[in-house]
């Protein structure tokens, strides 16, 4: 069919909205309560067009396009009623601006730039909630709260968790966990996905980056980093660089600048995750151990499993995750070989990922007081420390990673993506069932964006079925297949995003689907060009072995690599 929009003659698809539409053809329209991919709530009215024919106006986000229809997106009526309610949201907005973490990349700040606003003409009594810092990864400051709905959707619709809500009505409507409480006691998982929908600095994550300063500039203590797999092809985005870009060499750079002394890629403790996977895997396959296996390296999962799917915890991968195995290698071994005490280590982790920050502070994570990870920054905390150095990674000259842990495959690589820890198990578990080299390393079924994704491959006598979840509701659907006898497999992959950690919560703002894809497009582009691609090939990771751990999994590797879980209660 066809429409006019700005007086320009446009093809839409039927079931396409007015926003689609324009969006398609380049034009923006402001959106405060839209959620790409799910359904419109119409809650907040930003995005109102003017019918031409009509003088209405009509919300672009909810209104499918009619064959014949007219509207203008920018028309002098439709900008003042997109004014007016910018007005009125800041009529009972802290003017807070200049101390506030979403500065310069707040929807809210934004539009009324651009539309203008210069005095308050509104004024209202201003919301004074309590500021809720109680979680380890998310902070909630109700005040500047829009009420769009985003979060509550979010964490209901794609993640499945629903631990916040809408609470009270009218002038007294908040958002908030159960009975009032802290995040730190609901059941929020700590993905950050809520962060990445609201448009105003409400949801934040916790920073630590002050910690990390503190251990820069203290003469006494060695600072150790490691970098996730997906940052590198996330990062460029915060410096204006084409999404997808691998800058992992100028990342170095900069670390070394700011003052880390050594950078060490988490893919590198990746691989070393693979081994122990696939070890574990085969154990339980061969000796009728609890199937099928689950993944364990994506910390929101694995609180949504103690919290909603105990009965899972024996088939959930005793295995840390690379950030943890990591953790415990730098500061167990390493440290002691350069003849440092670990206390004077600090270890900072750059992740795509808010979780994180709850996962490093885990039981078992510790070796007896002294933490293996200690603190967690986000792609975004750390694009914003490398600004406040003076940095542009764009112009940074490149530096290798450090010795003895550099080394990485190409499947520690595509960790970043759904479906690339199954990917990378797969490669190093056929080796170990069969003694061979698996030929076609590209395991295409489990590659891709679709929430459920399932595989079945030869190994030998076995029939191996896979299955890879990203986003929680949608592990929760096969979950709750598999509970019910519906659905068997051996090796389940469930990562907390969707999509994986290159949509993770602590990722650039620049989250949209396309630069999503990009760099899902990059992790596997890096993974077809590296000289070894299965992790068993890694010959940091086959020293590691040979000086220290025996095998994967002998006793030593398990006293420093896996971990326990827990059963937990929490308000729903
Ligand atoms: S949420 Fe946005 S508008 Fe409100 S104080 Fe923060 S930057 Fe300013
Ligand atoms: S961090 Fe995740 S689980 Fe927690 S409130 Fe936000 S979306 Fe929900
Ligand atoms: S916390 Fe953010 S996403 Fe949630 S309703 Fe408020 S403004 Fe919207
Ligand atoms: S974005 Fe359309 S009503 Fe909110």
């Amino acid at each position: 069919m066809k429409i006019t929009v700005n007086d320009k003659v446009l093809e839409a698809a039927p079931g396409q909205t007015i926003l689609d539409v324009a969006r398609e053809a380049g034009i923006t329209i402001p959106t405060l309560c839209h959620i790409e991919g799910l359904p419109p709530t119409g809650a907040c009215r930003m995005c109102v067009v003017e019918d031409t024919k009509t003088g209405k106006l009509i919300p672009s986000c909810s209104a499918p396009a009619w064959e014949g229809m007219s509207v203008h997106t920018h028309s002098p009526k439709a900008l003042e009623a997109r004014r007016t309610i910018v007005e009125l949201l800041l009529a009972n907005h802290p003017d807070d601006c200049l101390y506030c973490v979403r500065n310069g990349s707040c929807d809210l700040q934004n539009y009324s730039e651009e539309l203008g606003v210069r005095q308050r003409r509104y004024s209202g009594d201003k919301s004074q909630y309590n500021l809720d810092i109680s979680s380890p990864s998310i902070v909630r400051d109700p005040d500047k709260c829009i009420l769009c709905g985003k979060c509550v959707r979010v964490c209901e619709e794609i993640q499945g968790v629903s631990a916040i809500d809408f609470i009270g009505r009218g002038s007294k409507a908040h958002i908030g966990c159960a009975f009032e409480e802290g995040m730190n006691v609901s059941s929020c998982i700590n993905c950050g996905q809520c962060i990445m929908v609201c448009p105003t600095g409400a949801l934040t994550e916790k920073s630590n980056t002050a910690e990390f300063l503190a251990a820069l500039k203290d003469p006494e203590i060695t600072v150790v980093a490691q970098h996730a797999p997906s940052i590198s092809v996330s990062i460029a985005e915060d410096f204006g660089i084409k999404a997808g870009t691998d800058i992992v060499d100028k990342m170095n750079g900069a670390m070394k600048r700011m003052g880390i002394e050594y950078v060490f890629p988490t893919s590198f403790s990746a691989d070393l995750t693979i081994m122990e996977e696939a070890a574990e895997l085969v154990d339980r396959v061969v000796n009728n151990k609890p199937l099928p296996m689950f993944t364990s390296c994506s910390p929101g999962w694995v609180k949504f499993m103690e919290q909603f799917f105990p009965d899972f915890m024996p088939n959930v991968s005793s295995c840390k995750s690379p950030q943890q195995m990591l953790g415990a290698v730098v500061k167990r071994i390493w440290a002691k070989e350069q003849g440092l005490d670990p206390k004077k280590v600090f270890h900072v982790s750059i992740m795509p990922c808010t979780a994180k920050k709850f996962e490093c502070d885990r039981p078992f994570m510790r070796d007896g007081k002294v933490r293996d990870v200690d603190a967690v920054l986000t792609t975004r905390e750390f694009a914003k420390v490398i600004k406040m150095f003076g940095m542009d990674l764009a112009s940074i000259p490149g530096e290798p990673s450090d010795n003895p842990y550099g080394d990485r495959s190409g499947a520690g690589k595509i960790f970043g993506a759904s479906g690339g820890v199954m990917e990378a198990a797969i490669r190093t578990a056929y080796k170990m069932i069969t003694g061979e080299e698996l030929e076609n390393l590209d395991i295409k079924g489990v590659r891709g964006f679709e929430g459920i994704k399932e595989a079945e491959l030869k190994i030998g006598d076995l029939t191996l079925k896979a299955a890879v979840a990203s986003g929680l509701g949608n592990a929760r659907k096969l979950l709750e297949a598999v509970r019910d006898g519906k659905k068997t497999y051996h090796f389940i992959e469930i990562m907390t995003c969707p999509g994986g950690c290159i949509a993770g919560g602590g990722q650039p703002f620049s989250n949209d689907s396309d630069a999503i894809r990009s760099r899902m497009q990059a992790l596997y582009q890096i993974d077809a060009g590296a000289s070894l691609r299965r992790s068993h090939e890694n010959p940091s990771i086959q020293k590691l072995y040979k000086d220290h751990l025996d095998k994967p999994g002998s006793h030593a590797a398990h006293k420093m690599l896996h971990t326990k879980y827990e059963t937990r209660e929490v308000l729903k």
